[in-house]
């Protein structure tokens, strides 16, 4: 089996980190969610990975690399516009060749890999798989419609009256005949090849699409919540480790991980919690699911509940910081010169709450 990627958009709702950064690179307890997604195929056993790129293809090949680094072959297919994940199987054609493949979208962060599914998938005939799971409000995906033997009766993209809970996960197992069926579709309103109307398109000439209903949790990261709701749900898995140095007046909870070379000093950490490679804190508090990435500083200061990404500094701030998501080299500090004021310099489409 072969792996694709999807790792193009423009992740707008996450703006503005993602002006300056691609929406798969920003990590999840300090690990980009599109290395999660490469881990969970590589622990499937899988090795040839194409990744779909599109503005942001520097960023990502950057990151990424060849692959060497988890043992993979990781290959580039530009997608030079947004026109769809039937789109992007279309462009990958070539990179697939005579493989059954899985598609995996590059956002998105599921409870427990994938490799029982993958396995489950290739020691089978069918032509296609695809993993469904419940939601209480399934409008803006595409939702699956199922008999009462457990068969698909058919799917639909962003219903206004969905026919169940049953939304499409961001993960697809294919045959070959999925690129008969991305050529046999025509754009949808928003003017996109949906993965979900090739799909059906399979259904309806008789291919056996088997579904899988996942019950774990899943997390599509569009938005800062979903960011934060996958950040809580990840740390709450890691197996915790101390690599850094604890000094002797801090607290330092069971469920935190100290990654090589970060300093706690005089400071509480609760778990879970991830505290990066370099990082220090120092006189501070750290509440629970909380990810300081490497190379901060957070000093006499208080945050819970929050993402501080690379190279930033949180020092001398009153008022504890929760809920936030804070990009990279940012400096929130406490200014010692008068007029007493908060003092802002914020990027394009920032948010700040101040009490
Ligand atoms: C896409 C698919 C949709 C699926 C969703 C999962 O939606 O079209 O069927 O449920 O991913 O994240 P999009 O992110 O393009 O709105």
């Amino acid at each position: 089996m072969k792996g694709l990627i999807l790792s193009g958009g423009t992740g707008s709702r996450l703006r503005p980190l993602t002006f300056t950064n691609a929406k798969q690179l920003i990590p999840v307890a300090n690990k980009p969610v599109l290395f999660r997604v490469i881990e969970s195929m590589r622990d499937a056993g899988i090795t040839d990975i194409g990744i779909v790129v599109g503005s942001t293809a520097e960023k990502i090949k950057d990151a990424v690399g060849r692959g060497g680094r988890w043992d993979v072959n990781i290959a580039y297919i530009p997608q030079d516009a947004p026109l769809g994940l039937a789109h992007a199987v279309k462009i990958s054609q070539d990179f697939i060749g005579d493989d059954r493949f899985v598609m995996f979208l590059g956002d998105n962060v599921i409870q427990g890999g994938i490799s029982p599914l993958i396995s489950q998938f290739a020691g089978s005939d069918w032509n296609s798989q695809i993993v469904l799971t419940r939601i209480e409000d399934p409008r803006q995906y595409g939702v699956a419609e199922l008999g009462d033997d457990g068969r698909i009766i058919r799917l639909v993209e962003k219903p206004k009256n969905p026919p169940s809970d049953l939304a499409l996960v961001g993960i697809y197992m294919f045959d070959q005949n999925i690129f008969k069926a991305v050529n046999a579709i025509t754009p949808s309103w928003r003017g996109e090849l949906e993965i979900t109307d090739a799909i059906q398109w399979l259904v309806q000439n008789e291919y056996a699409v088997h579904p899988y209903i996942h019950r774990g949790w899943w997390i599509d990261t569009g938005k800062r919540e979903d960011m934060l709701d996958a950040n809580d749900l990840v740390l709450e898995e890691l197996d915790y480790e101390i690599e850094g140095y604890v000094d002797r007046d801090s607290q330092v909870g069971r469920r935190v991980t100290v990654q090589r070379g970060a300093e706690i000093i005089n400071s509480v950490v609760r778990g879970p919690a991830i505290i990066g490679e370099n990082t220090r804190i120092v006189n501070s508090y750290i509440g629970p699911f909380t990810s300081i990435d490497h190379d901060c500083l957070v000093e006499n200061s208080e945050i819970e509940h929050s993402m501080v990404l690379e190279n930033s500094v949180i020092k001398d701030i009153d008022a504890r910081i929760q809920d936030s998501l804070i990009g990279r080299n940012v400096s929130i500090t406490c200014s010692p010169i008068r007029p007493k004021a908060h003092k802002l310099m914020l990027g394009d489409n920032s948010q700040v709450g101040i009490l």
